[in-house]
């Protein structure tokens, strides 16, 4: 059997072909020459399988989609407090290139604005690296998201630092408000040899999937930036991504997202998908229209919406019996699936609802396949006051969900392979 997925994208591609609207990005010369009529699209899945539909191995400027991965780089390279310092998380509601800075602080809004990214540019890497060793460190960053070696479009760059005048005007602008402490000329010459690196949408679904799959690359497994980095970047992707458009995005598509002058186009949704699109024809806010079509429908047709609200943590407790009669009676609470706060709160209550009369109770984690931070804590917790009662605790978890439980001060149980166990205990 074929897989639906490529079909699918391929009729998701050819229903916008048709689609002539929009300009090229003329203000750099060199991008007004592209192809107008490339159109791709590409899912890459957190655990790397990458599928595609029309023009994904064309090779184009990443653009301004590397804001959001030199900020991450930024943010990993130099710790929070120093970034924010220099650059807030404000949506600015303003075009990309506005020259504007917060009035009181003279910050750049956010890292997507041009501003913001110049900014972000000077801060990647270590204290002190030249501007080469910095765009080094740039490519090298980019390159571990995308999993292979990337390289630069000279003629793209050549031909954007000879329009850069406005760049430069803010870099000269946030050099006097003392956030850039460097040349500012040096700096948006690192900045634009930063958007000039050539990727295809391919490369951009697996840098898109390797911000979904929490800062490691699924292909190479390198983990290229830590997870609450990755949680930072994502969130002022979705507030401040799509520039004026950012709030029309939000309702509408609901992916964190980045899009770029040549007409690249990227959305991470968390734990699920990296996607890319490449159009380089625009909108009047310098996104690309035929992908931001596509993203609407693959949006729509697949529920993709990170607010769209999942299904409720019921079923966590997938039975609650007791095993055995008399004094070798045991209370097994069997439960499945992933579980976060609100399906260990559903396990709290279950527990505290039954007051179990047995001496021995199971917590049967055998159909659980992931348990987060709070949960693992919660469900220890329960553990430990059950002990606390009186009861002789088990877990039956043949694969390790929970991994040298330590139910803390008072709390005692016993992990076995399954329920028999317990009640032969
Ligand atoms: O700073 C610039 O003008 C470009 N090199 C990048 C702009 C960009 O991609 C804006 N995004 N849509």
């Amino acid at each position: 059997m074929r897989s639906v997925i490529p079909d699918y994208l391929s009729e998701a591609v050819g229903r916008v072909e048709s689609d002539a609207s929009g300009q090229l990005a003329d203000y750099i010369p060199e991008l007004a020459a592209a192809d107008p009529e490339r159109l791709g699209a590409v899912f890459a899945t957190v655990d790397g399988e990458v599928y595609g539909a029309g023009d994904v191995d064309t090779e184009f400027t990443i653009q301004s989609i590397s804001k959001p991965f030199a900020y991450a780089l930024a943010l990993a390279d130099r710790g929070f407090d120093p970034v924010l310092a220099k650059v807030g998380v404000e949506p600015s509601g303003e075009a990309f290139n506005h020259i504007s800075l917060e009035s009181d602080t003279g910050r750049p809004f956010n890292p997507m604005i041009n501003a913001g990214a110049i900014t972000t540019h000077s801060l990647a890497g270590a204290e002190g690296l030249t501007p080469t060793e910095r765009v080094e460190r740039v490519v090298r960053g980019l390159s571990a998201f995308a999993g292979r070696e990337l390289r630069l479009d000279e003629a793209v760059c050549v031909s954007e630092m000879e329009h850069a005048n406005r760049n430069l005007a803010i870099a000269y602008m946030l050099r006097g408000y003392g956030i850039l402490a460097e040349d500012p000329r040096a700096v948006v010459e690192g900045y634009t040899r930063q958007c000039s690196v050539l990727v295809t949408a391919r490369d951009l679904a697996m840098m898109a999937a390797t911000l979904a799959n929490r800062g490691v690359n699924p292909l190479s497994g390198e983990r290229v930036v830590g997870e609450r980095v990755v949680r930072q970047v994502l969130s002022v992707m979705s507030t401040c991504g799509m520039y004026d458009a950012a709030g029309d995005w939000a309702t509408q598509v609901g992916i964190p997202a980045k899009s770029g002058v040549a007409g690249g186009l990227i959305g991470a949704l968390p734990g699920q998908i990296g996607i890319a699109t490449f159009s380089p024809r625009l909108d009047a806010h310098g996104n690309s229209v035929r992908g931001v079509s596509l993203f609407e429908r693959f949006s729509s047709d697949m529920g993709l919406h990170v607010m769209d609200v999942p299904p409720a943590a019921r079923a966590i407790v997938r039975s609650n019996h007791v095993v055995g009669d008399g004094p070798n009676a045991v209370r097994v609470f069997e439960l499945q699936g992933g579980i976060g706060f609100a399906g260990a709160e559903r396990v709290v209550r279950e527990t505290v609802n039954t007051a179990p009369e047995e001496v021995r109770v199971v917590l049967d984690l055998s159909r659980v396949y992931a348990i987060d931070d709070v949960a693992r804590r919660m469900v220890l917790e329960v553990v430990r006051r059950l002990t606390l009662d009186g009861h002789e605790m088990y877990l039956v978890d043949p694969e390790s969900i929970l991994p040298d439980p330590d139910p803390g001060d008072g709390g005692r149980v016993t992990v076995v392979r399954d329920v028999e166990h317990a009640v032969m205990a």
